[in-house]
């Protein structure tokens, strides 16, 4: 038995692999790099997708018709928002939507989750949330949505980045959830609302909020060494380090690393110094641990260089990884099984008659 499940295959995938000891991740054959490089978000989705909907073929045009559609939900519902974390609003307009809808599901939950992070931070802000549009691709359409305004075209870029680099991963604990939620038949909606759930969590997909905040607490390169010190020595992790898979850096964090250089600006240099050195106290407070960076470090970074606010950092992730969420749970329904795993009972017995 293993707690945690590390040495456990619970499905077989077409999808992505994630080879930890070398630090390298393909997307359905492409190493990450060059998806990176090569694709736009769309693009990711039609191939996550493919052989799986029919939609696949035309993502661009079916993911703008389903950000109109969510949308048209948005009205009734935006007074629930109120007193509610962006990623506890996320979650209750995702479960709204409806699962017999006329729409693919895949693009439908897909196409929701840009209109619905920008209306939640909106309603942070006090505003009211703007129309999508079809003549932006995705990641543009979401920056318009979220700040009323034609979108720089390199920051929308850089996030165009973000999405592909985060759209799949293998049997994250996110996906592992939308799978078994599969299993048992209870639909795409469903699926991925519990998918959300899992991603929410500051081990998982939670981390680059508290990322941001630690560079805010060291604040310049000559405190790094000593907060980083203390840190460890309270016993707290250092968030956007450590992997369950990677034991070597996380691939993706290069690609994010030069997103950032792109964009120029930002605390890049103080993130470097950070990072080297916390991958040093690391090896030695952790000896054997291989704790690296990982995704979450240079995506806190990016994030912010974009403009958004470190709330929307988890519900942002969710408009990426929604892609292969979807590809997931299409994947389970045609070739998986119910995910029913056993328990060791190591509770008291009922006491024998003497
Ligand atoms: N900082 C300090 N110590 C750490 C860190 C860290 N970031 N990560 C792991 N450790 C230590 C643990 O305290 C533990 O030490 P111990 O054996 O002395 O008790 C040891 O390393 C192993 O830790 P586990 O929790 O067993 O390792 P696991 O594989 O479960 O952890 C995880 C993976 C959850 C990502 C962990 O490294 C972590 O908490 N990192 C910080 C949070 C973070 O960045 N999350 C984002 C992950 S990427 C993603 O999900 C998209």
């Amino acid at each position: 038995m293993s707690v945690g499940l590390d040495d456990t295959i619970a499905a077989e995938t077409v999808l992505s692999h994630v080879d930890g000891r070398a630090g390298s991740l393909v997307l359905r054959g492409l190493p990450l790099d060059v998806a990176a490089a090569t694709l736009d978000f769309e693009a990711v989705c039609a191939l996550l997708w493919d052989g799986f909907t029919p939609v696949a073929e035309n993502t661009r045009q079916t993911l703008a018709t389903a950000r109109r559609q969510a949308f048209a939900r948005l009205g009734p519902l935006l007074p629930a928002l109120d007193g509610l974390a962006p990623i506890e609003g996320l979650r209750l307009l995702l479960s709204g939507l409806a699962d017999e809808s006329d729409l693919d599901p895949a693009a439908q939950v897909t196409g929701a989750m840009p209109v619905f992070v920008a209306a939640v931070d909106r309603r942070r802000r006090g505003l009211v949330p703007v129309e999508p549009s079809a003549d932006r691709g995705h990641a543009a359409d979401f920056l318009a949505m979220l700040n009323d305004d034609q979108p720089d075209p390199a920051l929308a870029a850089g996030l165009d980045t973000y999405l592909v680099t985060v759209a799949d991963h293998g049997l994250n604990a996110s996906t592992f959830a939308a799978r078994v939620v599969a299993s048992t038949r209870a639909g795409m909606v469903s699926s991925i609302v519990a998918a959300l759930c899992a991603l929410k969590g500051p081990l998982h997909g939670g981390a680059p909020g508290p990322v941001l905040d630690m560079l805010d607490a060291i604040a310049s390169a000559d405190r790094v060494g000593d907060w980083l010190d203390a840190a460890l020595e309270r016993g707290d992790r250092l968030m956007g380090f450590g992997h369950r898979v990677y034991k070597v850096r996380d691939p993706r964090a290069d690609v994010l690393k030069s997103a950032v250089a792109r964009l120029k600006g930002g605390r890049i240099d103080l993130a470097q110094k950070v990072e080297q050195a916390a991958i040093d106290r690391l090896s030695r407070h952790k000896p054997g641990r291989h704790l690296e960076t990982n995704v979450e470090f240079y995506t806190a970074l990016l994030l912010d260089r974009i403009g958004l606010h470190r709330s929307v950092f988890t519900p942002v992730f969710a408009i990426g990884r929604v892609a292969g969420w979807a590809a997931h749970v299409m994947e389970q329904t045609a070739t998986g099984r119910l995910i029913r795993p056993q328990s060791r009972y190591i509770g008291p017995m009922p006491q024998q008659a003497a």
